[in-house]
């Protein structure tokens, strides 16, 4: 998972946790107010009726009550009943309304006739929904006269704090929306500078040693792409270095190897062909030739990683083409059929010719010494890649890679003819020089596959080609 990914993933949890840790208590204590704002309300309504009703009991005033009764309703939203210390209905709010009727079953009536108020939530069956009964009692001096019961659906009082709970739930929606948006844009800025340097990084370990990170983001940021610039300084230099002393050292062993093997030569020439060390002289002259091969591959090997050689427009089809011809002899000494696959169509790259066919040699050689007698070694061109194809023994999975180290020689070649380990390093090195690679792989039905990859004209050097044609 990518680092911008992760930190949008904890900023929107910690976005979460802290809508939800603002909205949920606000939601809750809201609707807890509008209950007790209606209750309160509902509370004072009945005490202020009950007052009124308290002078207005006598049965000459019926139709004041009835109108008292009918203004609390309106104001209230909810019914309004007066009655009397039985239990019976004075003045009622209802359509029609139920003068007269006993009321005395209601828990909150007999409640208040007894002198205390009484508030709460039931059902009611007679309107077949839940609501909130307000009763109070009708004091005339310390007797209870009579009632005033207030009844509201609580609904509407339901309704309206789902409302407010809906409303907070959009805030809160809208708000955690607004910031993933900023969130996003922090993750981006947070995470690109990191990404880009990752990608430098890749660049250096494929051998782009003159890659450098931009030094951008956060002081954190720009601290390590300075870091990592100055490591990658130090990595080219130290190479460099490397590089030269192994060349140095080559060329200097060039000259004194060269007389050795004069002398060896007239030492040969004066022993005769009878002379007991004879054999020994040739001997070591074949030694001589070895080691100034191996000297000649290494002074190769610290040069192939410099692009010393002009590139040019480079037909695959006639490197390969060219090449057999080149090793058709010694394909043919080893008892071997050297054969072009054409079932591709061979591109055109731009590299220098020299570098190519010493690669496409390097792994020609190969081929011809680890296979069989009798066995076939097939070479083919693609758009961008050359591959020799062989049936020999083929290589173990953790042998593929290590076979590219200096000097390093797999299974084939201990138990094959002599060498030096370094045909695979310089073959990597020069394709690397041109933007492209060496590899191994097994070949299916037996054999091994090497291939040397190479940029293609539209990402690599297509000024330097363009001027070319
Ligand atoms: N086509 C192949 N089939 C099987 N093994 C191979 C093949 N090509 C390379 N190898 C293994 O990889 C090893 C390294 O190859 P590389 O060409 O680098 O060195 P070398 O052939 O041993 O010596 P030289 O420097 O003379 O080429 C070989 O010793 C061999 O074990
Ligand atoms: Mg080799």
């Amino acid at each position: 998972m990518s680092l911008r990914v992760r930190l949008l993933g904890a900023m929107a949890y910690v976005l979460l946790l802290t809508t939800v840790a603002f909205v949920v208590p606000l939601a809750l204590s809201l609707s807890a107010r509008i209950n007790d704002e209606v209750s309160t309300q509902a509370r004072d309504q009945a005490r202020l009726v009950a007052a009124e009703a308290a002078d207005l009991l006598g049965s000459a005033r019926r139709r004041e009550l009835m109108s008292l009764a009918q203004t609390a309703s309106s104001s209230l939203g909810g019914r309004v009943l007066i009655v009397n210390a039985g239990g019976r209905v004075l003045a009622d709010s209802a359509v029609p309304p139920e003068i007269g009727s006993s009321y005395m079953s209601r828990p909150e009536i007999a409640r208040a006739l007894t002198g205390t108020p009484d508030q709460f939530e039931r059902y009611s069956h007679t309107l077949h929904q839940a609501i909130l009964a307000t009763a109070v009692p009708i004091f005339h001096g310390t007797l209870t006269a009579g009632a005033v019961r207030i009844t509201q659906s609580v609904n509407s009082v339901h309704n309206a704090v789902l409302r407010v709970e809906l409303g907070l739930i959009i805030i809160g929606i809208v708000v955690l929306l607004m910031g993933l948006l900023v969130a996003n844009v922090l993750a981006g800025q947070i995470g690109r500078p990191l990404q880009r340097l990752q990608e430098v990084a890749r660049r250096v370990a494929q051998g782009e040693l003159n890659a450098r990170a931009v030094v951008e983001g956060s002081s954190e940021q720009r601290s390590m792409a300075h870091s990592f610039n100055e490591m990658a300084d130090r990595l080219s230099r130290l190479l460099r270095a490397q590089r030269e002393f192994v060349a140095d050292a080559s060329h200097q062993l060039r000259t004194p190897l060269t007389g050795l093997r004069l002398r060896l030569e007239e030492a040969r020439a004066l022993a005769g062909e009878d002379h007991p060390s004879t054999q020994e002289l040739d001997q070591a002259l074949a030694e001589v030739d070895r080691l100034s091969e191996t000297v000649s591959e290494l002074l190769l090997l610290s040069r192939a990683g410099e692009r010393r050689l002009e590139g040019t427009l480079v037909d695959l089809g006639e490197v390969v083409a060219v090449a057999r011809r080149r090793w058709s002899a010694e394909a043919d000494a080893r008892g071997i059929a050297l054969t072009i696959e054409t079932d591709t169509s061979p591109g055109t790259v731009h590299v220098a010719r020299e570098d190519v066919d010493r690669a496409l040699d390097a792994l020609i050689e190969n081929a011809l010494h680890y296979s069989p007698r009798g066995t076939p070694v097939a070479l083919a061109a693609g758009p961008d890649w050359i591959e020799v194809r062989d049936r020999g023994p083929g290589m173990a999975a953790d042998e593929r890679e290590l076979v590219f180290d200096r000097f390093r020689r797999g299974s084939a070649g201990r138990s094959g003819p002599p060498g030096h380990g370094l045909g695979l390093p310089i073959a990597r090195e020069l394709a690397r020089a041109w933007g492209g690679d060496v590899t191994l792989e097994p070949r299916p039905g037996g054999g091994t596959c090497a291939t040397i990859t190479l940029a293609t004209l539209p990402t690599l050097n297509r000024d330097a080609a363009s001027l070319q044609t």
